[in-house]
């Protein structure tokens, strides 16, 4: 069964700066709550019990966000509205543990800090600055991971043009909406791309990851990349499946796949 995930939240968020500079983009609202809510809500429809957050000391306001005030609570103590509002926190504050990243080596980098936290066999691994609406990936992938006993990543076909964008998977076998991945390349140059079909930010992963994230080495953009270990992970016999989800993807990871994602969301 998969009951943890890992949502790595210490990224500098270089790419929206200066916006991100003392508010992290994961507490900006994305219709009517935060996109971590929205991946939080996510996780507790998949039947996920204990995620663990990984943070920085730049984004501590994470974890206040998320802990009880006590004096806020006093000041609206009799707006029962407003007391059920921030109630919701402390239900998910349940399942949350901080992890701290307090190096930016990259995405294989965070992952590995929770290498000792992972009990059983696969977890679920979830990226922030990708949403995913209509219908549940994470749920979509678990059941995906039931039937064929693999890792399993989402995916999507995208344009070749924006390859070098993306981690690519290569594929022997395309069946329905699952493929037999036999090659995954961080960020390829167009030329060598294995295929058009993108990862994105939902993983079900071995726990043999960290094996292999333990030693990786420095990779595309000087950083230690979570597909680098993956691909090794492959090579080393673990069976990988990509999953064609079928819910809507957000690019929340730009300003301006931010702005197009909050039109399409709308009040919701
Ligand atoms: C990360 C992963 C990449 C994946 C992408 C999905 O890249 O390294 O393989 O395709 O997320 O959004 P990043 O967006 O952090 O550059």
């Amino acid at each position: 069964m998969i009951t943890q995930a890992i949502i790595p939240l210490a990224g500098l968020g270089t790419r929206m700066l200066p916006l991100t500079k003392a508010f992290p983009k994961e507490l900006w609202p994305l219709g009517k709550i935060s996109i971590l809510e929205r991946i939080l809500i996510e996780c507790n429809e998949a039947g996920i019990k204990e995620i663990f957050l990984i943070i920085s000391k730049r984004k501590n306001i994470i974890k206040e966000y998320f802990e009880k005030d006590y004096e806020l609570e006093k000041k609206i103590s009799k707006d029962a509205s407003a007391i059920k509002k921030i109630s919701i926190l402390q239900e998910y504050r349940k399942k949350i543990k901080f992890i701290y990243q307090n190096s930016a080596k990259g995405l294989g980098d965070a992952v590995n800090t929770c290498r000792k936290k992972i009990k059983s066999d696969h977890f679920l691994l979830i990226l922030p600055d990708d949403i995913i609406i209509d219908k549940n990936c994470s749920r979509e992938l678990i059941s995906v991971h039931k039937t064929h006993k693999s890792s399993v990543l989402a995916t999507k076909k995208i344009k070749k043009e924006y390859v070098s964008r993306y981690g690519i998977l290569g594929f022997s076998k395309k069946k329905k909406d699952v493929l037999d991945i036999n090659k995954l390349v961080e960020k390829p140059k167009i030329s060598e791309a294995p295929s058009s079909y993108a990862i994105i930010g939902r993983y079900i992963l071995n726990k043999k990851i960290f094996k292999f994230l333990s030693k990786a080495k420095i990779g595309k953009l000087g950083e230690i990349q979570i597909t680098d270990a993956m691909n090794d992970l492959l090579l080393s016999g673990e069976r990988f499946n990509g999953c064609i989800f079928k819910g809507k993807y957000l690019d929340c990871g730009t300003l301006d796949g931010y702005i197009k994602s909050f039109k399409e969301v709308g009040a919701k």
